[in-house]
């Protein structure tokens, strides 16, 4: 369960005190801890059940369902879904499916759902892929939760391993500033402060240089953008050096 806690002004580029300085890993390193400790319970929010229950969601479900469809009809591709989690959305792309996540707990239940799929643990802002090793780039409610800056390398990124990308996101809502932070409340009651965007449709497709809106609905909206390739300038390596070549089955 959340609530909004803090709204942000100038584009979101400044952490919070909880977070600190540092690079993007660092930023990131408490976000990690909070999906870490969600990943058993994380579906309950999809599904509507445990604390959000007692959520009004009017039409979330039937929604939810036209969304699942639209992942699906996406054309098979060989597809990376950055920030999988529970591969509750990726389990609907069709295609040669490799998956990253940075949490293991996130992996673990990712997995069995996805018994041909290639999954890998790593940093989202610096894939272990090689330049153009995909058609796409697939990511579901992640990026909404980057600051400026980490959007500028995950795009860098997604540019440099795909040509295209499809982002899954949250819809602007009434009860929620567009860019806020928010304290989220898990089931054993640790408490969170995580950075969220709510997006249009047209907005996010704008905000991506320009895009195909695939759906754009009360709850959640579905972009599909042309990513500029910057393969030759920005390759590097991952965080240990070691990349990681999708394959299926491994
Ligand atoms: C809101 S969940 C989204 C999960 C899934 N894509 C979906 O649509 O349901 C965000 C996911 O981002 C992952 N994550 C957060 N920071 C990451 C990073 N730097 N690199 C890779 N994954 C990250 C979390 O572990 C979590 O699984």
């Amino acid at each position: 369960m959340w609530r909004r806690s803090r709204r942000i002004g100038g584009g979101g580029s400044r952490p919070s005190r909880r977070v600190g300085g540092g690079g993007s890993r660092a930023i990131l390193r408490p976000m990690k801890g909070y999906y870490d400790t969600r990943a058993p319970e994380y579906d309950e929010w999809y599904l509507g059940v445990g604390r959000f229950a007692e959520r009004d969601r009017p039409g979330w479900d039937l929604e939810l369902d036209v969304l699942v469809r639209a992942v699906a009809a996406l054309a098979a591709a060989r597809t990376l879904d950055v920030a999988c989690g529970t591969a509750f959305l990726t389990r609907h792309l069709r295609g040669e499916i490799a998956a990253i996540d940075a949490s293991p707990q996130m992996l673990a239940i990712a997995r069995p759902r996805l018994p041909s799929a290639t999954l890998v643990q790593g940093d989202a802002l610096h894939l272990p892929f090689d330049d153009g090793e995909f058609d796409r780039v697939f990511t579901g409610h992640f990026y909404g939760h980057l600051i400026e800056r980490e959007r500028e390398a995950f795009l860098a990124e997604a540019g440099r391993v795909a040509n295209e990308l499809v982002v899954v996101d949250s819809a602007v809502r009434p009860d929620h500033e567009r860019e806020e932070w928010q304290e989220r409340i898990l089931n054993d009651g640790s408490r969170f402060q995580v950075y969220k965007r709510y997006f249009e449709a047209d907005g996010l497709a704008a905000e991506l240089g320009g895009g195909a809106v695939l759906h754009a609905g009360d709850w959640f909206v579905m972009v599909s953008a042309r990513v500029q390739a910057a393969r030759a300038s920005r390759r590097r390596a991952g965080p240990g050096g070691a990349r990681v070549h999708a394959a299926r089955g491994s």
